[in-house]
């Protein structure tokens, strides 16, 4: 069913509609002064209108007319007028209600959006052979919850990692390998056969060729024209470094597989740039004949500064030396995402400091009249910093892996049970379970929580503490409600039809109201933080409801224990569900 405050709304607009003026001036908010929950100033914008009109009426009265037509309806509580015109809204006490059973029986009604879309996530965006370091970690996690936030309006998403697995880090990798296994057939060029189908390296070969490369490269040029060499005859097709390529791609996607799994993150493609380059003659036939690019000191580009002084440099789509580039496989993808999906819509969750370069590729899918513009969206995102304020690095100075990053939320998360002396008497295993669940929870609230663009300080200490806004406070609200519902079980009480009496209970199901508006803003603005928020409030409302509104104390009649049990059922409910747009799992105890 629609939210209470939205039956609210619309019944506004349609009155101050009938009275004459525009519905878009009627709007019910959730009011800031604590009189009523809700409040709409429609009466002071009308009278503004009337005004203009030539007509004498002040806002009072024009509220006191509103109010009339309101009172007819059912889904109003009390309605009161105060200061110059200004309506105070209360809900009936029936529709708190049926909305509360509605929300219990099921936590994700009203979230479907009047319009659904296909869309694309671009997210994760990890290198292959390079090792994911805390740069893909908050492309991973805003990503998840973006694409997890749109599915839960109805929308179908498709989550797309777009690999780097066609640039310089390849032919660093294959260069290097050349210098270690000569022998190896796929440098033969006279080799016919058919290559081995096991891989002649593993991911520990990979990371480590990778930097020894690229470290002998930055002092030695030969030796970065040795790469350089590798890279450009790869994308030129030769066979045995594409062979050797679809291995790197394959043993690097079992590894990320492994680390995204780790952090809760699953997508739906595993395609990256390699696999978009046999399109690119085409593409790049195609762009020639439309006539939008241009020969520039040997390079092919496309210009896309609009006006004179637009300094926005052009696309380039081919290097003077032939090679392809970042530009280039992006407008790739583009082709092949319109011929595979023909999405409504790509949202591209990357790092805010790549925002040029997203800013070039759509406009150039925009002259190349693949896409409208509307249908491309960078969702950038700030970084993670130390306490520096700079870039988070590890005390050595080089980019903390995934891994490292993980185990130190562990072992802060385990240091938080230890002193708290939660899960002393669980077994071992358990205890690791819980510690690895608060500690990503703690590492994905603090990111998620924060607008996208905001940087944050890496600070697990803060992000692990029980108070405030934080993952585990959200996971105890959880656990506190699940242990709840085990003592009732073993009580032998039931949940029944919610009855909304007592005001934190009002309170605590306005608070579940809220989730389909602060899911549809999520999903408008790509901005996991208004859930967030959303969710804080309403563990904030429970923790309130429960102090106020004892549930299984002997003195509570069984109706009214039957009713507080199912509110507290909706809570969980929509917490968990909640929780899991956000990539966030609670455990069962703790
Ligand atoms: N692999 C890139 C990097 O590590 C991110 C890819 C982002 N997605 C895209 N379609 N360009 O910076």
């Amino acid at each position: 069913m629609m939210s209470i405050q939205s039956t609210l709304d619309a019944a506004a607009r349609a009155a101050f509609e009938s009275l004459g003026f525009p519905a878009a001036i009627a709007g019910v908010q959730e009011s800031d002064r604590g009189d009523a929950p809700y409040q709409c100033n429609g009466a002071l914008a009308a009278a503004g209108i009337a005004k203009k009109r030539g007509e004498k009426v002040n806002p009072r009265e024009i509220a006191v007319k509103a109010v009339a037509i309101l009172e007819t309806d059912p889904a109003f509580g009390k309605l009161e007028i105060a200061g110059p015109g200004f309506i105070n809204i209360s809900p009936a006490a029936d529709l708190l209600t049926t909305r509360a059973n509605d929300l219990l029986a099921n936590p994700a009604s009203g979230l479907t959006a009047d319009k659904t879309k296909t869309i694309v996530v671009d997210y994760g965006g990890a290198n292959v052979a390079k090792p994911m370091h805390v740069g893909h970690l908050r492309s991973a996690v805003i990503g998840e919850a973006i694409k997890r936030i749109l599915r839960a309006q109805g929308h179908t998403v498709i989550g797309d990692v777009h690999m780097g697995d066609w640039g310089l880090q390849m032919g660093h990798l294959i260069s290097e390998l050349t210098l270690e296994q000569p022998d190896l057939p796929y440098f033969d060029e006279d080799f016919t056969g058919d290559y081995p189908a096991e891989p002649p390296v593993t991911m520990d070969d990979l990371a480590r060729l990778y930097p020894q490369a690229s470290n002998k490269a930055k002092s030695d040029a030969d030796r970065m024209e040795e790469s350089r060499v590798a890279t450009a005859q790869l994308q030129a097709g030769r066979r045995g470094y594409r062979a050797l390529l679809d291995h790197f791609i394959d043993v690097s996607v079992a590894a990320l597989k492994i680390g995204y799994g780790n952090l809760g993150v699953e997508f739906d493609l595993w395609k990256g740039e390699a696999c978009v380059d046999p399109l690119i003659p085409d593409m790049i036939g195609g762009l020639k004949a439309k006539g939008i690019t241009e020969e520039d000191d040997g390079a092919l580009i496309i210009r896309v500064a609009e006006g004179e002084k637009d300094k926005t440099p052009p696309v380039m789509l081919l290097a003077s030396s032939g090679a392809v580039l970042y530009h280039t496989t992006d407008l790739a993808t583009l082709v092949d995402r319109k011929a595979e999906i023909n999405p409504d819509l790509i949202v591209y969750v990357v790092d805010q400091r790549q925002a040029l370069h997203f800013e070039q590729v759509f406009r150039a899918a925009v002259k190349a009249e693949w896409y409208a513009r509307d249908q491309l969206f960078h969702a950038g995102f700030g970084t993670m910093n130390g306490k520096d304020g700079k870039p988070f690095k590890t005390r050595a100075g080089g980019v903390l892996r995934l891994e490292d990053l993980l185990e130190v939320m562990n072992t802060a998360a385990r240091e938080r049970l230890e002193a708290s002396g939660i899960g002393a008497d669980f077994d071992p295993a358990e205890r690791e379970e819980i510690a690895r669940k608060i500690g990503l929870a703690a590492l994905k609230f603090a990111d998620l929580q924060n607008q996208r663009m905001t940087n944050y300080i890496f600070d697990p200490e803060r992000f692990t503490a029980f108070e405030g806004k934080t993952g585990p406070y959200l996971l105890y609200a959880v656990v506190r409600i699940k242990s709840i519902l085990r003592k009732a079980e073993d009580m032998g009480v039931s949940s029944g039809e919610i009855q909304v009496e007592a005001e934190a209970e009002t309170d605590l199901v306005l608070a579940l109201d809220a989730y389909a508006k602060a899911i549809a803003l999520s999903a408008e603005k790509y901005a996991p933080h208004m859930l967030c928020e959303h969710i804080y409030r309403v563990a904030q409302s429970f923790s309130r409801f429960y102090a106020g509104c004892p549930i299984l104390a002997d003195d509570v009649p069984a109706e009214v224990k039957a009713s507080r049990l199912g509110l507290a059922k909706a809570t969980l409910a929509q917490l968990e569900h909640g929780l899991d747009l956000l990539g966030i799992e609670a455990p069962d105890r703790m």
